[in-house]
């Protein structure tokens, strides 16, 4: 059985549900830190290529351009909607690549994945070239209600203490990116000669049906349909929907902060 905690299980609704969103932050995160003509660029946590789809034309200008995920179903996408990135199965704690190899490398929406974050930004700083930059994206807090009843419902199923126990395994260190001064301060641990961090604002509106398949692919999603098993977690979503619609009528309308930190080696 696959992995609940695994991208593969996800990769078809992914490309469907989230990577245009995730292409408007990786268009946030390439403002932060746009790569110059001629350099390397490395995508750690790649998936279906965000990042390398969201350089557009710019892609052309640059040495190089490499994803490296730990997922192939993520990595089977963005081999077909990127064609001109290379690909390497990797894991951002043990990068299969030789010392100051690149000169960019990004993070978008992956150091909250890692428990062992600071071997990940250690790799970063190993595969930086002099000068070099990294560029990180995470989400900020989630405060709006539409996260309160999803998480209040799933709890109600499942049971509160398993559900955080299991979203902590996907996402180990999202609450610690979603600060902006963690991620200053973990990328100065790391290493990093400069660390500027910056906040942008996503806003997004969609029918409570779009939102419940937007939240049953995180990581709290996952594991409801895990635990529950398909025809639970049928019944599950037909309960959050009438509650959904109860609660808020027919759409949700919300913003979440966008922490962009980018770190820079001489
Ligand atoms: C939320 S997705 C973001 C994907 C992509 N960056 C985007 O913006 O659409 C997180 C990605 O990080 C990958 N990932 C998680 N842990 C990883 C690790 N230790 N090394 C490499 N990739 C990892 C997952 O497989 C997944 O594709």
């Amino acid at each position: 059985m696959a992995d609940w905690r695994s991208y593969d299980t996800i990769a078809e609704a992914y490309e469907r549900i989230w990577a245009p969103r995730f292409e408007t932050v990786a268009r946030h995160l390439l403002a932060a830190a746009p790569p110059v003509q001629g350099s390397r660029l490395l995508d750690l946590g790649t998936g279906m290529g965000a990042v390398a789809s969201a350089l557009a034309d710019k892609i052309r200008t640059l040495r190089a351009v490499v994803g490296c995920d730990l997922s192939f179903g993520m990595l089977g996408k963005a081999r077909h909607r990127v064609p001109q990135l290379r690909l390497v199965v990797g894991d951002m704690t043990r990068l299969p690549f030789r010392d100051a190899s690149f000169d960019v490398a990004t993070a978008n929406c992956v150091l909250s994945h890692l428990a062992d974050y600071q071997s990940g930004l250690a790799e970063v700083v190993r595969v930086l070239a002099r000068p070099g930059a990294f560029a990180t994206a995470s989400w900020g807090p989630s405060s709006d209600p539409y996260a309160a009843a999803w998480k209040e419902l799933l709890e109600g199923a499942v049971g509160a203490d398993t559900a955080q126990r299991t979203v902590d395994l996907v996402v180990p260190s999202e609450s610690r990116f979603s600060s902006p001064e963690n991620v200053r301060t973990a990328l100065i641990d790391a290493g990093f000669t400069t660390a500027r961090v910056s906040l942008a604002e996503l806003a997004h509106e969609c029918s409570v049906d779009e939102y419940l398949a937007d939240r049953e692919l995180g990581a709290s999603g996952r594991f409801g349909r895990h635990a529950l098993g398909d025809p639970g977690c049928r019944r599950f979503l037909g309960t959050a929907t009438s509650e959904f619609g109860r609660r808020f009528g027919d759409r949700v309308s919300y913003s979440r902060p966008l922490v962009l930190g980018v770190g820079t080696l001489r």
